[in-house]
């Protein structure tokens, strides 16, 4: 049975983790379909994963929309979430009504998900009041990196409290989940055990509702960098380099094509 917000939410009743997994495409959708994930985003880490742009900021609605696209093709359980990119929402609630609602009907997904705690409690209550599922994510909010000066822990010292008030303004604003990124695992624990809607982790440790994370990570096909939450599950970058290098072999010295792989 494909997965809606409410298997999130009987989840987090039933003690059960919920796994998420970033996809840009349909091979890649229909692969972790397969493997069993709850849910695939469309992360807006698409700028520098798969599209090689300097950070997160410079991702169009189109291009988000293209590649949801994709991914909806190849997901027929698991959830779709589109990530809302870099002022395609911050400016206004009409506008960003207006974009959440264009990437449901353009690519069929399933929610959006936004950065931002109390300043954007108005836009999720606006956006689920028109009947949109959001998915909330706060601590570090990588589309503020230039405000925040890095991609630092967030968390700490007093900016706890600030925290604390972000997870609480987006439950009450509507919101299905809520990713908590780069923050002290007794925060997210502390925010886990007082909200009724699930916390998604990445980079806030073990006791959240369900994780996180960039699949081209995970697997070992984006090397650019490696933040300290990421663990790598294979190394398919370097497998696929080698078979690279065997065919460029093979080529040149004539072994390929062979009788077999000839009409
Ligand atoms: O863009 C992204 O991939 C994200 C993370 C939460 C994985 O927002």
């Amino acid at each position: 049975m494909a997965t809606t917000v409410s298997t999130f939410l009987e989840k987090k009743k039933r003690g059960e983790k919920i796994v998420i997994l970033t996809a840009y495409d349909y091979i890649t959708a229909k692969l972790l379909d397969e493997a069993g994930v709850d849910g695939i985003l469309v992360g807006d880490s698409l700028a520098m994963v798969a599209l090689g742009y300097p950070s997160t900021l410079q991702v169009s609605m189109e291009e988000m929309i293209h590649h949801t696209k994709a991914v909806v093709r190849g997901a027929k359980e698991a959830m779709v979430i589109f990530d809302m990119p870099f002022l395609s929402y911050q400016v206004s609630t009409e506008r960003a009504v207006l974009n959440a609602g264009r990437a449901l009907k353009e690519t069929g997904c399933c929610a959006v998900k936004l950065e931002g705690g109390v300043e954007q409690a108005e836009k999720i209550k606006a956006i689920t009041g028109a009947g949109i599922p959001v998915m909330a994510h706060i601590g570090l909010q990588p589309q503020s990196v230039n405000l925040y000066g890095g991609y630092r822990l967030r968390g700490k010292g007093e900016e706890r409290e600030r925290i604390l008030e972000d997870a609480k303004a987006v439950e009450e604003a509507g919101a299905f989940a809520v990713v908590l990124e780069k923050i002290p695992s007794d925060l997210a624990k502390e925010i886990t055990e007082s909200l009724t809607i699930p916390t998604i982790g990445i980079g806030a440790g073990p006791y959240c509702d369900g994780q996180v994370l960039v699949f081209h990570d995970l697997v070992g096909l984006f090397t650019d960098f490696k933040p300290k939450f990421v663990k790598r599950y294979a190394q398919l970058g370097e497998i696929a380099k080698e078979a690279v290098r065997e065919f460029i072999k093979e080529v040149n010295s004539g072994k390929f094509p062979d009788k077999e792989h000839s009409y």
